[in-house]
């Protein structure tokens, strides 16, 4: 358990670029299973997430490994690899679901206990399982594991996900580039990270066209070879920044991200009152914390390219201070708010009723002792304290290292009193 310390009431000021995307990273970590040469991916951030997807790779009989900054894999032949994932690390994160369909079509089976990850409501595979199915996989439940076997290789085929599932639209782009024949993609998901992962396959041999669009089509069965590849910019670190600067106020320049990344998030700061200005890859943002944000805002997280729905608590914790009542609806997530508890215990008026958090707005802060609940709810809690009188304890049972590598680091280093300590 780690704790992070922060008092509020300081404005931030400087420069800060964020790392590789984690939702980037680990499909691409996965995808390494699929090539036929070494591969380097540039720039990796040391996250948990990363950490025990190396684990898995080297559990499973692949060979990965981080040198400084990049990561290393070296192919391994089918018969060098397993396809039994150890339930410790399936468990340990979501990403753990990316492996089903390169080992399944490696090593021709594949079992995985149930994929762990930020509790955020149902998160189930069905569509993962339907298609990988639909192109020939045997599937089997037992217990809590999904068991997959192929007798030959996968065949091409023409499906259609029931809703644009990220994780199943990268299961099913990764099983279609090692399937015969042609595979079509309908209600594919179109977010940036599908379009890295196709842009990492196609610059290893795949043939793939319309990512980023519904309708993806894979011509499967090239060899795949090796890459030197720099996955994208993390949109949603650059969202918790500018969401940093909105509550705290000051003036921060995010870097090295294209704000079409994370457009809406940066629309609904400008709704709010943050000055922003874009030049390049770069985005300037400024507020005055003498005056008060703007509320009355009424938020729809969705796929892409809607309101993405990893910053809706960190939207939260913006409009938690702002001067009318606001409210958040998340389409994706039937639980996305429990951050909601550690708001109110700093002093917020907030309901969270299942996919809707009802924000009153106007709260004078405070610091308070609270947990963070996940991942995004609890880099929330930390932007929410940057705005509170007084210090913040925010105990973290391991959530926030798996998608940022030192947040406490990074708001300190833009002059949050902020630190973090083991306990
Ligand atoms: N869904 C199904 N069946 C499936 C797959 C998904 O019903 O087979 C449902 C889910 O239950 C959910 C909705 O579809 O209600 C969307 O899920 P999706 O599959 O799109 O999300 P994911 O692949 O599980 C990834 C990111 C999440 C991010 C979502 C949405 C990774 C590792 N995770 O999850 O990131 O919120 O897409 O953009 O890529 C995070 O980084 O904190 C995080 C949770």
């Amino acid at each position: 358990m780690q704790t992070i310390t922060i008092t509020g009431g300081q404005t931030l000021h400087g420069q800060i670029r964020p790392a590789g995307a984690k939702n980037s990273v680990l499909p691409l970590l996965a995808a390494t299973l699929l090539c036929g040469a070494p591969c380097r991916l540039c720039g990796v951030p040391r996250l948990a997430d990363v950490d025990t997807s190396l684990a898995l790779l080297r559990a499973v009989g692949a060979k990965a490994v981080r040198k400084g900054a990049d990561i290393c894999t070296q192919p391994a032949a089918p018969e060098v690899l397993c396809g039994e994932i150890p339930e410790a690390l399936a468990g340990a994160m979501r990403s753990s679901v990316f492996y089903l369909a390169p080992l399944l079509c490696r090593a021709g089976s594949v079992r995985l206990p149930l994929p762990g990850g930020c509790r955020l409501g149902p998160r189930p595979v069905d569509i993962h399982l339907a298609g990988l199915a639909a192109m020939g996989a045997q599937v089997e439940l037992e217990g809590e594991a999904v068991m997959l076997r192929r007798l030959g290789p996968l065949r091409g085929v023409d499906f259609t996900l029931r809703l644009p599932s990220v994780g199943a639209t990268i299961t099913l782009l990764l099983a279609a580039c090692c399937a015969q024949g042609t595979t079509v993609l309908r209600g594919a998901a179109c977010e940036p990270e599908v379009c890295d992962l196709a842009g990492f396959l196609r610059a290893c041999g795949a043939q793939i066209t319309g990512a980023g669009t519904p309708v993806i089509v894979v011509q499967g069965r090239r060899a795949l070879g090796g890459v030197s590849y720099t996955p994208l910019p993390d949109r949603i670190a650059a969202a918790t920044y500018a969401a940093a600067l909105a509550a705290a106020g000051g003036q921060v320049a995010v870097t090295g991200c294209l704000p079409q990344y994370y457009g809406a998030f940066l629309h609904f700061l400008q709704d709010c009152g943050v000055q922003i200005e874009p030049d390049g890859d770069t985005v300037r943002l400024a507020r005055d914390p003498a005056r008060p944000l703007r509320g009355g805002q009424q938020l729809f997280a969705n796929a892409w390219p809607a309101f993405a729905t990893d910053t809706a608590p960190l939207a939260a914790a913006v409009l938690l201070r702002a001067d009318a009542p606001s409210e958040i609806y998340d389409h994706l997530f039937a639980d996305r708010f429990a951050c909601a508890a550690g708001f109110a215990a700093m002093g917020a008026v907030c309901t969270a009723a299942g996919r809707r958090l009802t924000i009153a707005g106007g709260a004078r802060l405070h610091g308070a002792a609270v947990t963070a609940p996940d991942l995004r709810g609890g880099a929330a809690l930390a932007v929410a304290a940057l705005a509170a009188e007084g210090t913040t304890q925010l105990r973290d049972p391991g959530h926030i290292r798996r998608g940022y590598a030192d947040l406490p680091g990074d708001l300190a280093a833009l002059g949050a009193v902020c630190r973090a300590a083991a306990g």
